[in-house]
């Protein structure tokens, strides 16, 4: 099982990024940790991380992974391209965001990805990136 982990925007400079809101954990801290749950599984991840939307959905193109775990930043409110590159590749796809994106500004609370994914994980902090593993992957040891 090959897991794509997808993040856009400004997720790059996560542990300097508004600590107070998204945590003090960076990016690549997560993604070894990510790496390590889903070892625990027996399965392997690709991470990229995008401030483009092209790049996202050029990735999702390539259609070499069976599932995947994607925090699209910003464009969670935003991109029609990216509900349509998830419908497109046909994969089972979990949605994670760090922060609680239904108690904050109201466009934030609109995502136009919920009704393609068959999982979301939100306001749960770096840890809902590993619950996204578990959601796919059923509990670690399982
Ligand atoms: C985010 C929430 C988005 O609204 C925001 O634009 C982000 C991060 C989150 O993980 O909480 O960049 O997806």
């Amino acid at each position: 099982m090959r897991i794509l982990v997808l993040n856009g925007p400004n997720l790059g400079t996560l542990g300097r990024r508004q600590p107070e809101v998204y945590g003090a954990t960076t990016l690549a801290e997560i993604v070894e940790a990510v790496r390590a749950r889903a070892l625990e599984h027996g399965a392997v991840i690709d991470h990229l991380q995008s401030n483009h939307e092209g790049a996202l959905i050029d990735r999702l193109e390539q259609l070499d992974y069976d599932a995947v775990i994607i925090n699209p930043g910003a464009l969670t409110h935003t991109s029609y391209a990216l509900h349509d590159a998830l419908v497109a590749c046909e994969r089972p796809a979990v949605e994670v965001h760090l922060s609680d994106i239904t108690a904050r500004e109201p466009w934030r609370r609109v995502s136009l990805i919920e009704p393609v994914v068959v999982g979301r994980v939100i306001g749960h902090g770096w840890q809902g990136y590993l619950e996204a593993v578990d959601l796919l992957l059923g509990p670690a040891g399982g």
